[in-house]
């Protein structure tokens, strides 16, 4: 039966008429990549099925939650319990003080949580608090990076801005307040030496630096340990705060933070994906000095009539479960290398990536992988579109965007690996 998704496509059409762009987050529209997006009917393990019939294998996962595949039955089991127990209370509940010491017990040098619905406002409240906590109104952020749709951070800024007495940026959205987004400053990865004179001049006006430890929503750019290092001792030198948004690298590659992993202790840590185990949650974690900031203890307002979700909290902790268990992520450490394996054993010298641990970004080019937003080729861009909609035809559905990673889960096998390659491969060899 040749490839159909008319029911898809008829779908979309209403959607559109319906909801902005036909989708609940613009990432979701295709845009990048052509054509119109899937509808998904269901899910299971690593395969997704649409309203037509077709079968994927799916590396987009929800974009990372889903570390240990869709539906896994442990976590549906804990969410099925917790359910007829009663979907929100509003109110106080035992799930959230085992949530909190779960996280506290995996992130050294945390004291508390506080518990929320989603990566955006976990960033959001970092960003508040490290605010209200220093009497400083800047924060610097880097370009390329995204967390969340949060006003004060959807900014980029040119590096040259570093030097002006106004260091200010300049929004990525409409609707976000000139007055605003001159509160950030955006600087490039892998550059202590610009941060180091950004500080120089400006240091008492910094409230926090916030980036992913491992950057991984505009490609995969991996930084080194001493930059970060080098990011907390000016951040001390200087009086701001060091937030690690880890709402992607938590629990990623190993039951815990990406700061551990690479030595450096953050003040503030921001978590969302893997933690509500695909259900929605989000946590911000700190000292006890600066958690009892927060409202009610303190003049740091945040709250929510969802936050600390019953059903979510039973399913983020059941992942976790499983997760504790060191097997899951020398599993996942496998596979991550089977797949770099396999890709150089098919000799096309572009067809390859960059990875750590389960998470790997296809970079379609040859020559240096980056680490810096504006080193990424467009003909990597422009290979990985161009073969985007075969690989959809071929039964695999990845993120629909050359500058998203794929990830990996314990549901996926070798075979999952060696068919994606082999699609890659024949999709190459279309557009060599
Ligand atoms: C690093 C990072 N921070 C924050 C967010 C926002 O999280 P959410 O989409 O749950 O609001 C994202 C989302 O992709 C992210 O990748």
């Amino acid at each position: 039966m040749s490839y159909s998704r008319a029911k898809s496509d008829h779908l979309f059409e209403t959607a559109v008429s319906l909801i902005p762009g036909g989708v609940n987050s613009p990432v979701r529209a295709f845009k990048s990549v052509g054509g119109k997006p899937v509808f998904f009917a269901e899910a299971s393990g690593v395969k997704v099925k649409d309203i037509d019939g077709n079968e994927y294998t799916d590396f987009c996962l929800s974009w990372g939650p889903l570390i240990l595949g869709h539906s896994q039955p442990d976590v549906v089991k804990a969410v099925c319990e917790a359910a007829p127990k009663g979907l929100t209370y509003g109110a106080c509940h035992p799930g959230e003080v085992a949530m909190a010491q779960a996280l506290v017990d995996r992130f050294p040098g945390m004291d508390m949580a506080r518990l929320m619905s989603s990566g955006t406002e976990a960033v959001m409240t970092a960003i508040r608090l490290a605010r209200g906590a220093t009497h400083r109104s800047l924060i610097v952020k880097f370009e390329g990076g995204y967390h969340g749709h949060f006003d004060s951070l959807l900014v980029k800024a040119g590096s040259g801005l570093i030097t002006l007495a106004d260091p200010g940026g300049e929004a990525s959205s409409a609707g976000v307040p000139s007055e605003l987004a001159h509160l950030t400053i955006t600087l490039p990865f892998n550059d202590l030496a610009a941060v180091e004179s950004l500080f120089a001049e400006h240091g008492s006006k910094i409230a926090a630096i916030i980036l992913e430890p491992m950057p991984a929503n505009n490609g995969l750019l991996l930084q080194t340990n001493e930059f970060l290092a080098g990011l907390r001792r000016i951040t001390h030198e200087h009086g701001a705060l060091l937030i690690f948004d880890e709402v992607i690298s938590g629990f990623r590659l190993h039951c815990g933070g990406y700061g551990e992993l690479a030595g450096v202790q953050s003040d503030l840590v921001t978590l969302g994906k893997i933690v509500g185990g695909g259900m929605p949650l989000g946590a911000l974690l700190g000292s006890a000095k600066l958690l009892n900031l927060l409202a009610p203890m303190g003049p740091v307002y945040q709250a929510g009539t969802l936050s600390g979700n019953p059903i979510s909290i039973a399913a983020g902790l059941a992942t976790m479960q499983k997760l504790s268990d060191p097997h899951t992520y020398r599993r996942l450490e496998q596979l991550g290398g089977y797949l770099e394996h396999r890709l150089r054993e098919t000799g096309i010298p572009w067809l390859r990536g960059c990875r750590k641990g389960s998470i790997f970004w296809p970079y379609f080019d040859e020559g240096v992988i980056p680490t810096r937003a504006d080193q990424i080729s467009q003909k990597a861009v422009q290979r990985f579109n161009a073969m985007y909609n075969q690989m959809l035809e071929q039964g695999f559905y990845l993120p629909p965007s050359a500058y998203e990673v794929l990830f990996l889960s314990t549901a996926h096998r070798e075979a999952d690996i060696d068919a994606l390659v082999g699609a890659w491969a024949r999709a190459a060899a279309n557009i060599l």
